[in-house]
């Protein structure tokens, strides 16, 4: 079964995936970190972001591994031998994924991988356009969504963990940034799938929006 998740950024879609596929024992991949990955392999080619062929070209060399840490179901990001897991939550790349992942030529190899990934079975994939594009035949699509303020203040409390205080206005500016480019693009634009079960997670736990995902999932195993 592939459970599809997708929702603007901040909106907790990587922790959500993580729980679902830790109750249901099935795996998880998490689409942004790919294209988060590639954005700083072409950040450390020193690549003209306004060049798509150059962008382009970085993808056609581009191999990513993730390593599973079987308890947490955490995954470490390896590009090049390199561990990029910390790198790639930036706010430099942070600030480029967008205009990398607008590329088409980008896309299509990203998701012939994301669908390879899929054929070992039961998954949880989590991104923009799981449900719309990469697997519009997916059996439980979920749509996470919460407002601008409410995930610049999940934000503002992931970066203070790690020790670093930032502005939560202006993190919130960012964020409608990239919900902007991401939803305007042509290609794949995030949009919630006609048949996602929309999630609201405003005012709610961590646990709730979990319990309430696994809802859908357990019911769609129970219909089979
Ligand atoms: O989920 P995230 O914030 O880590 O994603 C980073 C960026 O990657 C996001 O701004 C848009 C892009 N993305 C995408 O275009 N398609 C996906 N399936 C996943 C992410």
């Amino acid at each position: 079964m592939i459970i599809a998740i997708d929702g603007p950024a901040a909106s907790g879609k990587s922790t959500i995936a993580r729980l679902v596929a830790k109750k249901m024992g099935y795996d998880y991949l998490d689409t942004g970190a790919m294209y988060r990955a590639l954005t700083w392999k072409a950040l450390s080619e020193k690549v003209d972001f306004s060049d798509e062929k150059q962008l382009a070209n970085i993808a056609k060399k581009f191999k990513i591994f993730f390593e599973t840490d079987p308890k947490t179901l955490k995954k470490k990001v390896i590009v090049e031998d390199k561990d990029i897991t910390k790198e790639i939550r930036s706010t430099k790349v942070s600030s480029l994924v967008s205009i990398v992942s607008k590329v088409p030529a980008i896309r299509q190899m990203l998701v012939g991988e994301q669908r390879a990934f899929a054929k070992k079975g039961n998954v949880v994939v989590e991104g923009r356009d799981i449900g719309t594009v990469v697997f519009p035949q997916a059996e439980v699509k979920i749509f996470l969504t919460a407002t601008p303020a409410e995930r610049a203040k999940r934000r503002q409390q992931e970066f203070l963990k790690k020790g670093i205080k930032i502005d939560k206005t202006a993190l919130e500016r960012k964020i409608v940034e990239r919900d902007h480019i991401d939803s305007t693009r042509q290609s794949s634009p995030l949009v919630k799938a006609q048949d996602a079960h929309l999630v609201n997670t405003d005012n709610k736990t961590v646990r709730e929006v979990a319990r309430e995902v696994l809802k859908y999932c357990l019911k769609e195993l129970k219909e089979r």
